[in-house]
């Protein structure tokens, strides 16, 4: 039987280094949203571990409510498709509410624009956005990222909760993809 691969490529951020920049990005949002109640909405798949890990950091004084959505722009490649596809939407009215959605890494920006857009026009009362990570050649939608964990060089990357093809989201730190 052919062995598998046990890892992608070379190691671009360590598990520690991201339970750390974690923490401090659940030590600002929670200054931030002091005194108001907060609704996560995750952009599934990818960001399923960094969610996990974010909201435990928020302080259990602030009322965070979860909701999810099952977005695509990348098939089964490593450049995005341009074309959003919404799989699952969210279950709860939006409007009023503080959003605060979670991406796992903004490449294009295109998937999280238009995230943005939908939930504006729902009447939400504000919109936040959080990504693990940003890939520092980012091109096109011009849009403010209010919390980011770390900028990365334009290379794609898989690992805690990024796939290729469906693949590598249970590493725990993550990896420059070599091809497999
Ligand atoms: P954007 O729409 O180009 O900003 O792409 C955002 C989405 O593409 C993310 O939510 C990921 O699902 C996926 N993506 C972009 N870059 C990578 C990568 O390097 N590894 C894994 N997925 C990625």
């Amino acid at each position: 039987m052919q062995r598998m691969k046990a890892a992608a490529g070379s190691v671009l951020i360590s598990d520690r280094e991201i339970r750390d920049r974690v923490a401090e990005m659940g030590a600002r949002i929670s200054d931030d949203y002091r005194g108001r109640a907060i609704t996560v909405i995750g952009i599934l798949k990818g960001s399923f571990i960094f969610i996990a890990d974010l909201i435990r950091q928020v302080d259990p004084a602030i009322p965070v409510e979860l909701e999810f959505m099952t977005v695509s722009s990348y098939g089964s490649g490593t450049t995005s498709s341009g074309k959003l596809h919404i799989g699952q939407d969210i279950e709860s009215p939006v409007e009023g509410k503080h959003l605060l959605i979670v991406e796992d890494i903004v490449d294009t920006g295109l998937t999280i624009a238009r995230i943005c857009d939908l939930l504006a026009s729902r009447g939400a009362a504000s919109i936040r956005i959080a990504t693990l990570l940003e890939k520092e050649t980012r091109r096109g939608h011009p849009l403010t990222l209010d919390y980011i964990g770390f900028r990365i060089p334009d290379k794609f990357v898989v690992g805690y909760g990024l796939d290729f093809d469906q693949r590598y989201r249970n590493l725990k730190e993550i990896r420059v993809f070599d091809g497999g």
